[in-house]
């Protein structure tokens, strides 16, 4: 089977982008990273590409707003980079950016986004710690993180995997941040393997 190309969205950290990276060359993955773009300059997530001889682009918004040009214009030059690496897949991995029909209309159903949390609970930016705390108020009783389809409402796609995380009572943030880390490692290497090894995408 050909290998299917892989673009990934990051803004941060990249650890999710490297367990991608790990699964493609250990042959875990029948898929290759053919490059990654960030929104914020300082991502490690960048360095961590280059070390691998990935493309890595760093695209900010900020030039955009400068010139008074739209989010939208934004996403639809976005759209027209990430399109020169012909992708398979688009996955956005801790991207920080809430992307417009620009970006999603011309790859629907070919982005999908890891979230920290589960379906339909604490869609949008610190969803551990919005967790945690809703454990703290006795609100929840687990957390969870998921894979889903990217549309127009954030973080409200149709879920392709998904996976609880506990939460205990002694833990700290970080506990919680640690033990959500690791499931999704394996969450998104999962869900990618089954879209890449199926029908889904083309
Ligand atoms: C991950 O926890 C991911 O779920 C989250 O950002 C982190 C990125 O970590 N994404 C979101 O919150 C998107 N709404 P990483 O940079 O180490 O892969």
């Amino acid at each position: 089977m050909a290998k299917k190309q892989l673009v990934v969205l990051i803004s941060g950290y990249g650890s999710n982008l490297q367990a991608i990276i790990d699964a493609c060359q250990a042959g875990d993955l029948p898929a290759q990273v053919v490059a990654v773009f960030s929104n914020r300059k300082s991502a490690y997530g960048l360095e961590r590409a280059r070390r691998h001889g990935i493309p890595a682009e760093y695209f900010p918004l900020k030039p955009y707003r400068n010139m008074g040009r739209s989010r939208e214009e934004y996403d639809a030059d976005l759209a027209t980079r990430v399109a020169a690496y012909e992708p398979d897949l688009i996955v956005l991995a801790g991207w920080m950016h809430v992307l417009s029909s620009a970006f999603i209309h011309p790859f629907r159903g070919q982005i999908i986004n890891l979230h920290p949390a589960l379906p339909r609970t604490f869609p949008g930016t610190d969803a551990i710690r919005h967790a945690y705390e809703a454990f703290q108020r006795g609100e929840i009783r687990h957390t969870g993180c998921m894979v889903h389809y990217v549309v127009e409402e954030v973080d409200a796609g149709e879920p392709i995997a998904q996976a609880v995380v506990p939460i205990y009572p002694g833990d700290s943030l970080a506990d919680l941040e640690a033990r959500m880390h690791e499931t999704e490692h394996q969450l998104l290497i999962q869900a990618i393997r089954r879209l890449v090894e199926g029908q889904e995408i083309s």
